[in-house]
């Protein structure tokens, strides 16, 4: 699908359909009112019946079979004053693929008012991609395709210029956001390890990033025992994708974006019940989002020096598996007793962690599908995000709160340290039950010295198994809004975090 600027009034825009905000308040204003003009107050009659009364992603249809736009979609967008610019996404996306199942190819789109024109390009863009993407690609007969081909963004009495750059990034985000999804949605026949890497080699040449793909042998000469444990119950040869920007070589200063790449989770000899197995195919989505977010820097090319690293592996009871009561040890010398098989993004991350740090990372974001824990706390309505630096996740909670994806933080107490303690080994890859989000967290902490570092606890975020109006179910592109927003921010305004970061004990001890 294309987006695209336009200089046409919305009155006079020939497209299958043209779609208008509506607040939640009780006048038409602006566009809206213009347009309910020229149909002889079609649009106040909707309002005025109470088929819509403007909430968040409400929609009515109007038929205008003589006018050069021959549909009007009114989209509502909630209270005027509450409006925010991640909300402009939604919008784009529930118009989309309200028309695009209803056979409209061509759409213009009107910029609301109360967002910076420029911003507001960005998200409708970035929404409308995402608003295409179906879960059918396996489908050899589908019912009800998004067809949409173009979308016309209307820039109004907004500088063209500002709405064109916006518009840009905006397509960009939601490329890597699909590309994310659609990695996330090929299953563990098709995606293996082996294949997540070659996604990632195609996507470094296409957006002129380096990439290197450690072997298991290169991991053994590195003494990656962590990942390599997990990988032994799988005939699939586990990799460890490392892709690379360098958008400021002057600085010292590096970014590693690290992602969970498990193709499959079975569980392992600590094998999951059967319910619900087949969604661990999605335990790459933190890995693929990495991927993603990759190729967007390669593209959106921000002055700073980013690395990614996509750990990759199946999880399979096979009969070289690991087993409950092995030892395993790290990259960095550190020995795990493996208490749990199914613990096993934290295993293959510990490595990854390691490796950043060997490359020359001084700040770290991972993501990852890692615990049910942090579903329970969590639901489905925000990520977890765990730290050793409080002034770094600060900032990166400030930063994305509008970018589309909801992170809240959960605290990395000593007292997780201790929870993790192995009597035999230096950890233990399970702390039980309570806190189940927060001791992976500090496993993960113990692979990162004092590098700041975010780890992002994407379980109940990464897919969801309802649709909604602005995006098909499935995979949802998480992490990779957050990535890019983070990105933009170090970018932009430094890697210097105000105030004296604490190493250890964060949130107090
Ligand atoms: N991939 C799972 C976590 C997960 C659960 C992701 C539900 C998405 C939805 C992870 O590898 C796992 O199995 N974690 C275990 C850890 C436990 C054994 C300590 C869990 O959460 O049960
Ligand atoms: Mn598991
Ligand atoms: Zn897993």
């Amino acid at each position: 699908m294309q987006v695209q600027v336009s200089n046409d009034s919305a009155v006079s825009v020939a497209v299958g359909a043209l779609v208008v905000p509506v607040f939640a308040t009780d006048t038409l204003e602006g566009v809206a009112a213009e347009v309910d003009a020229a149909l002889d107050g079609a649009l106040a009659d909707v309002l005025a019946s109470g088929e819509m009364s403007g909430k968040t992603n409400e929609v009515a249809l109007i038929h205008a079979k003589d006018s050069p736009f021959k549909r009007v979609l009114l989209v509502g967008l909630g209270e005027r004053s509450k409006l925010t610019a991640g909300a402009l996404a939604k919008y784009a996306g529930t118009a989309v693929r309200y028309l695009g199942k209803r056979g409209v190819h061509e759409i213009a789109i009107v910029l609301p008012n109360g967002v910076e024109a420029g911003l507001a390009a960005s998200f409708i863009a970035e929404g409308a991609l995402a608003g295409t993407l179906d879960t059918t690609m396996y489908r050899t007969e589908v019912d009800k395709p998004v067809v949409t081909e173009t979308v016309k963004l209307l820039a109004g009495n907004a500088d063209p210029a500002a709405v064109e750059a916006g518009m840009k990034r905006g397509a960009v985000i939601g490329e890597a956001v699909n590309a994310a999804r659609t990695m996330a949605l090929t299953p563990g026949n098709d995606m293996t390890p082996t294949h997540l890497a070659q996604r990632a080699q195609e996507l470094a040449a296409d957006a002129g990033l380096g990439i290197d793909v450690l072997d298991e042998a290169r991991m053994r000469a590195k003494n990656m025992g962590s990942l390599l444990g997990v990988s032994r119950g799988s005939d699939e040869a586990a990799t460890l994708s490392v892709m690379s920007y360098k958008g400021d070589p002057g600085s010292t200063e590096t970014l590693a974006l690290v992602g969970k790449g498990l193709t499959f989770d079975s569980g392992g000899i600590s094998l999951k019940p059967p319910e619900n197995m087949h969604e661990m195919k999605y335990d790459m989505s933190g890995g693929a989002g990495v991927i993603a977010a990759m190729w967007a820097i390669g593209k959106l090319r921000p002055k700073l020096n980013v690395i990614g690293l996509v750990p990759s592996s199946e999880n399979l009871p096979g009969p070289r598996a690991m087993k409950p009561g092995d030892i395993l040890t790290a990259m960095n010398g550190k020995t795990i007793e493996v208490l749990n098989t199914d613990a096993e993004g934290r295993l293959i991350l510990a490595d990854a962690l390691c490796y950043a740090i060997e490359l020359g990372a001084t700040k770290i974001i991972d993501a990852a599908t890692l615990t049910g824990a942090c579903v329970v706390a969590l639901g489905h309505a925000a990520s977890g995000a765990m730290s050793n630096d409080d002034p770094f996740v600060e900032r990166f909670l400030r930063v994305v709160a509008d970018c589309g994806e909801r992170y809240w933080r959960l605290p990395l107490y000593p007292d997780f340290d201790q929870q993790i303690k192995s009597e035999i080994a230096d950890l233990k890859n399970t702390g039980g039950r309570p806190g189940g989000a927060e001791t992976a967290g500090a496993f993960l902490k113990a692979f990162v010295a004092d590098t700041p570092w975010i780890h992002l606890d994407v379980a109940g975020t990464a897919y969801l198994d309802t649709e909604s109006p602005f995006m098909a179910k499935g995979p949802t592109g998480t992490p990779v809004r957050a990535f890019l927003t983070i990105v933009e921010d170090l970018a932009a305004h430094g890697f210097s975090t105000n105030g004296v970061a604490s190493k250890t004990g964060a949130q107090g001890s």
